[in-house]
């Protein structure tokens, strides 16, 4: 990656939001807009979008529209603009300040290439309280681990540095793939997500899944 890096996390607070220490949050620093937090995994960074990643997530989202349009919501035509991503990661920002929701996008450790996004959110159009994770990982980036490796991360921030006693997250039944990362990391069935999502002009029921933070504990040592 090519930002300058600052010094390894320290207690402190960023947009109102108090980070505390961790081994696993590796660095804050900052640019001249804002500050960004990155979670550093053997394979890939999550890191906090910032507006000079419009473009790149821009030609990321552009890239795999057909790709994305199986399994997620349609993209409004509307939103395929750098400002339009401009607006959204400065939403994303107020997002973590109220604690609703943490994105980052997932970049390659080996180019510095953004390959996708990940975030712990409540979900959309529910009063589910709970955070879960959330993930899309390029088409040309699928299959080495990346999206697993994501989740992780993910996991270990949120049961780690936000003390989260439980994620809740929901899947399509038939995306084998994103089902099987969930049951990897010990996530449990806990019905059919209340939500219906229209996925290729069809209104779809998730299945959700549930992990403890005593089971993610049990599995992680
Ligand atoms: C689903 C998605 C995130 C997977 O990303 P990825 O980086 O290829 O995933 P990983 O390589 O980390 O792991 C995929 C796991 O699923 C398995 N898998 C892949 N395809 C599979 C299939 N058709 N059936 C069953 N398992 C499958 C892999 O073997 C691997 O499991 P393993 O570690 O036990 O071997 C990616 O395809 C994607 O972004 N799709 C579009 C968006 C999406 O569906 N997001 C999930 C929304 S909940």
């Amino acid at each position: 990656m090519s930002e300058a890096r600052g010094e390894p996390a320290q207690p402190q607070a960023t947009h109102g939001f108090a980070i505390r220490p961790s081994s696993r949050v590796i660095s804050l620093f900052n640019d001249r807009t804002c500050s960004a937090m990155e979670l550093k995994g053997k394979k890939v960074t999550l890191r906090e979008l910032r507006q000079i990643d419009a473009e790149p997530l821009l030609a990321h989202r552009k890239c795999n529209l057909t790709f994305f349009e199986k399994t997620l919501p349609k993209l409004p035509d509307c939103s395929l603009t750098p400002e339009y991503i401009g607006q959204e990661i400065e939403r994303n920002r107020c997002r973590r300040e109220e604690g609703s929701a943490y994105r980052f996008g997932v970049f390659e450790n080996a180019s510095g290439d953004l390959v996708g996004e990940a975030e712990l959110s409540k979900p959309e159009k529910s009063c589910d309280p709970r955070l879960g994770p959330h993930y899309a990982i390029g088409k040309r980036h699928c299959g080495q681990g990346y999206a697993t490796e994501a989740v992780k991360l993910l996991l270990e921030y949120g049961f780690g540095d936000l003390q989260l006693d439980l994620v809740r997250t929901g899947v399509l039944p038939d995306n084998c793939a994103a089902v099987r990362i969930l049951q990897n990391f010990g996530f449990q069935e806990d019905g059919v997500w209340a939500e219906r999502l229209e996925i290729q002009g069809v209104s779809r029921d998730l299945v959700a899944y549930v992990l403890s933070t005593k089971v993610w504990r049990s599995g992680d040592g």
